[in-house]
């Protein structure tokens, strides 16, 4: 019976379409002769580019120009408008661009780190001071990349000795890198080269670049990252990328990835998500952002305290940020750059960047289905390791 009644539905939906089929060829394609002609449309089917007045927004158009075979057609030559002309971006992309002074409109009243953010804004490659080539000869299960500033030793130790424990843990290969940028002296920071090149020597386990290490250089340090994955580490089945103040469960983390199931694995990305964001236009607010740099709302993205995604999506993430504007919140910017691919950040409650109540901080059970716990100082992280290490630990 009910695979009559099956047959009965596949009939009838064979028809349908042979229906759809026939009236779609009778209507279009072809004139009286039965000769193909060519569908053209009345009138241009993509409206004119018209320049945003944010900068970040106009950046983004004149990317998007260069990167669109057909849309770039249409502007041959001679016609292309001044604002899509940015010759800027082709010539040497690291001089200062002093042009923003005059095309961001209230250029001179801005906070200075919008300034130096966008007379950088199209350089995104510095040189590397301190690399770690062999890293990941034998490719890693996981890879732990912790974005770190440079007189953060403590925070770093701390993680060697807990959740970044590099070797096998429960029979993983499992590889933590420090990512680093500059103290620069120009901000008067004392001088710690001499000290992190002994760091460097002892573990093996520093990057650094030759650039500015400030909260809106983030997004080039995202950049420089996802290219050094691919030059160093394209093997790393799954990378976590995260602060130096978090608390990252390993166990869980790869107990979580041992069972995936391939497709999935494939386009993993997964965090604290936040949604229907914008930016901030209070002045106050650390990620206020003015409407004269970026308008429109942001793209779902993952909390930057941490989030976890697999090595493919690692390659495809560093081939789209090619395509997209530097924006100053980089974890912001990780969503645009996801959405470029077509892909959402998957929100999982294992990732609380927004911290554990408070009654269940000193729980060692708490952490046990946890992936990631923020914020944790280097005391903490000792002892939730210590906690979640423990043979004796039962917990539900
Ligand atoms: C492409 O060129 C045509 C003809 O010059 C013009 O009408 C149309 O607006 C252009 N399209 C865009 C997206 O600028
Ligand atoms: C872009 O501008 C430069 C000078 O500003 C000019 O020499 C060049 O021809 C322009 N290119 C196009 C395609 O319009
Ligand atoms: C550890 O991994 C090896 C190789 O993949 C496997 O042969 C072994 O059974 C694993 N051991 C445990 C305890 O899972
Ligand atoms: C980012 O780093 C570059 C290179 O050191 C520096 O010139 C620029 O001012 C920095 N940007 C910010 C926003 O700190």
């Amino acid at each position: 019976m009910a695979r009559r009644r099956l047959k009965l539905v596949v009939t009838v939906i064979v028809m349908v379409n042979f229906f759809i089929f026939i009236i779609i060829s009778r209507h279009g394609g072809r004139d009286k002769a039965g000769r193909r002609r060519a569908l053209v449309p009345s009138r241009p089917f993509w409206a004119r580019l018209v320049p945003d007045p944010a900068y970040c927004n106009r950046q983004q158009q004149i990317l998007d120009l260069r990167n669109n075979r057909v849309l770039a057609a249409n502007y041959s030559g001679a016609e292309l408008p001044d604002w899509l002309n940015d010759t800027h971006l082709t010539s040497d992309p690291c001089r200062p661009n002093l042009r923003v002074t005059t095309q961001v409109k209230d250029y001179n009243s801005l906070p200075e780190r919008f300034k130096d953010f966008l007379v950088f804004m199209h350089c995104r490659s510095y040189p590397v001071l301190v690399d770690q080539p062999d890293l990941c000869r034998e490719p890693p299960f996981l890879l732990l990349a912790v974005k770190s500033l440079a007189p953060h030793f403590d925070r770093r130790q701390a993680i060697r000795q807990s959740w970044g424990r590099a070797g096998a843990v429960a029979n993983r290969t499992v590889v933590t890198v420090f990512l680093l940028g500059e103290a620069a002296p120009g901000d008067h920071h004392p001088d710690l080269s001499g000290m992190l090149r002994y760091e460097s020597a002892r573990h093996r386990d520093l990057v650094q670049w030759d650039y500015r290490d400030s909260f809106f250089n983030l997004t080039v340090k995202e950049v420089l990252f996802l290219e050094w994955v691919q030059a160093r580490c394209a093997g790393a089945r799954f990378v976590f990328k995260g602060d130096d103040d978090v608390f990252v469960n390993t166990y869980r983390i790869l107990d979580f990835l041992g069972g995936l199931s391939a497709p999935r694995a494939r386009d993993l990305f997964v965090g604290d998500v936040i949604t229907d964001a914008g930016p901030h236009r209070d002045k106050k607010v650390k990620y206020f952002i003015p409407e004269s740099l970026f308008t429109g709302a942001y793209p779902a993205y993952a909390g930057g305290g941490g989030y976890l995604y697999s090595g493919d999506l690692a390659a495809r993430l560093r081939d789209a940020s090619r395509r997209v504007a530097l924006y100053p919140i980089d974890d912001v910017y990780t969503g645009m750059c996801l959405r470029k691919l077509g892909l959402a950040p998957e929100k999982h409650k294992g990732f609380r960047t927004f911290n554990i109540e408070e009654k269940y901080r000193s729980n060692p059970c708490a952490y046990h289905s946890l992936m990631l716990v923020h914020p944790r100082t280097p005391q903490e992280m000792i002892q939730i390791w210590a906690w979640l290490s423990s043979p004796d630990l039962k917990c539900q």
